[in-house]
């Protein structure tokens, strides 16, 4: 094992499942201390398991991302447990495929709730605790394709994952004096719940958007959970020392939305 990450703290929001779980457990792989901070006891609590199972340091806090007390007390907690934070990645989201003239205002102020103010506060506590301890660190937001590429009946999403990238830029600005980086990967289309529901949605034919997707797909297939985890992993190491207010697209070389775009 090259354990690229030993003797580091890493918080990943949404951590227990899909996307979240498997940077976690492959920054627990690479050595790394892992908390899981995500909304429900259960499913951290199995997350923590599986991952303590293979050998790795995991443990799961309770964390509402879109509320500023319930973050506050789960980096908290993070330094309590492992003593420091070094690495934080801004996973936890959510979404809403809604036309413009139906969309409710509960899912415009739950989506940006959670992935614009998740991203902030995950980025603000956790760049406390990195500059509290001194060391610095590496913040990775995970934003998605639809911030650069949007589909339709996206305004929220899309408009959310934009607003990411951009806070991506100006916070590496903030904290690149105390040697915080941050940067942002822009997931493509990852063959899981949330992308289906939201595709489902978009067409009229069961299936027909995510075809088409597929289409547009260099690579010729979808993603997978796993491929988030090695871009995470080098921006999470000192690989990317020298790397800050970037987008990484891991999209398989999406080119458009094919024929729903
Ligand atoms: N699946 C895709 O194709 C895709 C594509 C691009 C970007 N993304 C992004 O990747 C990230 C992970 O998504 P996923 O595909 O693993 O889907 P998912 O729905 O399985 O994961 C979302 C995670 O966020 C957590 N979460 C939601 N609201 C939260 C809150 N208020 N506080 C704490 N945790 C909360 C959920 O519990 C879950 O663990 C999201 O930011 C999503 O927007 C996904």
């Amino acid at each position: 094992m090259s354990a690229r990450l030993t003797g580091k703290v890493a918080v990943v929001t949404g951590g227990a499942r899909q996307i979240g779980f498997a940077v976690a457990t492959r920054f627990a792989a690479e050595g790394a201390s892992v908390v899981l901070a995500q909304r429900t006891e259960s499913e951290g609590a199995a997350a923590q398991a599986a991952i303590r199972a293979t050998g790795g340091k995991a443990t799961s806090v309770v964390c509402d991302v879109a509320d500023e007390e319930s973050v506050a007390a789960a980096f908290d907690r993070a330094v309590e447990l492992y003593g420091a934070i070094d690495i934080v990645v801004n996973n936890a989201g959510t979404g809403v495929a809604e036309h413009i003239t139906d969309l409710s205002w509960e899912d415009y102020r739950r989506v940006i709730d959670i992935n614009v103010g998740g991203v902030l506060l995950g980025t603000k506590y956790g760049a406390r605790a990195m500059r509290a301890s001194g060391a610095g660190g590496s913040i990775i937001n995970i934003s998605s394709i639809q911030g650069v590429l949007p589909l339709r009946q996206s305004a929220v999403y899309a408009g959310s994952k934009g607003a990411v990238n951009l806070i991506t830029q100006q916070t590496a600005a903030d904290l690149g004096p105390f040697g915080i980086r941050v940067n942002a990967i822009a997931p493509g289309y990852i063959d899981n719940e949330m992308m289906h529901g939201f595709h489902d949605l978009v067409s009229e034919t069961p299936g027909e958007a995510i075809g088409a997707a597929k289409r547009s797909i260099v690579l010729g297939r979808l993603g997978r959970t796993d491929d988030i985890a090695g871009p995470a992993l080098f921006f999470a190491s000192d690989d990317s020392a020298y790397v800050t207010g970037t987008l990484l697209l891991v999209d398989g070389g999406s080119q458009s939305h094919g024929a729903i775009a």
